[in-house]
């Protein structure tokens, strides 16, 4: 397993439609295994593989009480509702924004022993998979807003390290 980088905004492959896993062999298991590391590490809650530079349609998911899923060519089967959400995306570092999503939404699709399952999501879950789908079609969330005059600016995080270096206080 190993931790990716996250291609950022505007890396081209962001914007590839990602192509359809024919069968979920070896490599596609160890595509699942490091998308899980990378998204716990953000952290953060979804990614889909385009967003390590792999277009193939895969995506990772928070799901409460049960911890990140994977979702091996996730097809939405319906959806509804509106809710307005706060959103920013792994790939757009230093930005969040408000846009309206479904409320609810349900995906069948594989899992990462191959095997079809299905999904439903509401509120957040129905956000995040509705996102990350999105990632599979090349479109991002700056693509839903009226205007990129909604997005608003957040400071990025700096890792917080233990650093033993001469300036640390030992008095
Ligand atoms: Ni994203």
């Amino acid at each position: 397993m190993a931790i990716r980088t996250i291609r950022t905004f505007p890396d081209p492959v962001l914007r590839e439609k990602a192509k359809q896993v024919p069968v979920v062999d070896e490599s596609v298991k160890q595509l699942i295994n490091d998308m899980v590391e990378t998204v716990k590490a953000a952290p953060g809650v979804g990614l889909a593989a385009p967003q390590i530079g792999v277009s193939l349609r895969v995506i990772v998911v928070d799901v409460p009480e049960k911890g990140i899923v994977a979702l091996v060519n996730p097809q939405v089967i319906r959806k509804g509702g509106a809710q307005v959400c706060e959103e920013g995306c792994l790939s757009l570092p230093g930005y969040k924004a408000e846009l309206t999503r479904c409320v609810w939404i349900r995906v069948k699709g594989m899992d990462r022993e191959g095997n079809e399952v299905r999904l439903k999501g509401r509120d957040l879950l129905a956000q995040i998979l509705e996102h990350e789908i999105d990632h599979l079609n090349g479109v991002l969330y700056i693509d839903r807003l009226e205007s990129k005059d909604k997005l608003v600016p957040v400071p990025i995080p700096v890792p917080i390290e233990e650093k033993a270096t001469s300036e640390a206080s030992t008095s």
